[in-house]
């Protein structure tokens, strides 16, 4: 297994579409140790989730955590689909962008359905901070970072975030930011 070097904002292949993985190629030593080195690297950057881009390999493999005491899922060729029109504001954060907090709303529902590292089928239902998680993850994969879709007024150096904020943001829904923290790099 290697820590994998994080590409970073403005390198050109975080903003392709990455492509799927062929089902016969899950169980490929390539592929397989692509996922090893995925964890290894977002366990020593101790980030929430790293998609493929992120390690300059475009394809669609995500890492993520959605609840700390579970540890890391894999997610091969997910597909998101919205569950709700409410909307949930959060601190967003990402590897690729270093130092830097954005507030982002989203869908605070989703349905996942992908394959996991054996090349099985599953699906999820993600409420709250997993689900926008998942989002952030996933959007990787089509080429998009959270900065594209943060307010731009809201966008703050991690010390100055540190020392004034977390600011309450507009169109908080339910006062449903359930952590209060400074979130996690994705
Ligand atoms: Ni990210």
């Amino acid at each position: 297994m290697s820590i994998l070097r994080v590409a970073r904002l403005g390198h050109p292949v975080l903003r392709q579409v990455a492509a799927p993985v062929p089902p016969e190629a899950i169980p490929s030593p390539e592929l397989q140790r692509l996922v090893d080195d995925m964890l290894e690297t977002v366990e020593e950057y101790d980030g929430a989730g790293l998609a493929a881009p992120q390690v300059h390999a475009s394809v669609r493999v995500v890492v993520l955590t959605l609840d700390p005491e579970d540890g890391m899922q894999v997610w091969i060729n997910p597909v998101l689909t919205p569950l709700t029109d409410q909307q949930l504001v959060t601190w967003e954060g990402c590897l690729s962008v270093p130092g830097l907090r954005g507030a982002v709303a989203r869908p605070a529902e989703v349905h996942v359905r992908a394959l996991d590292r054996q090349g099985q089928p599953f699906e999820l239902h993600l409420r709250g901070f997993p689900a926008v998680v998942a989002q952030h993850e996933c959007d990787h994969l089509d080429g998009v970072v959270y900065v594209d879709r943060a307010d731009p007024r809201s966008l703050s150096f991690l010390e100055e975030y540190r020392r004034h904020g977390p600011w309450p943001w507009t169109d908080e829904v339910d006062g449903e930011d359930e952590d209060g923290d400074e979130g996690g790099e994705e």
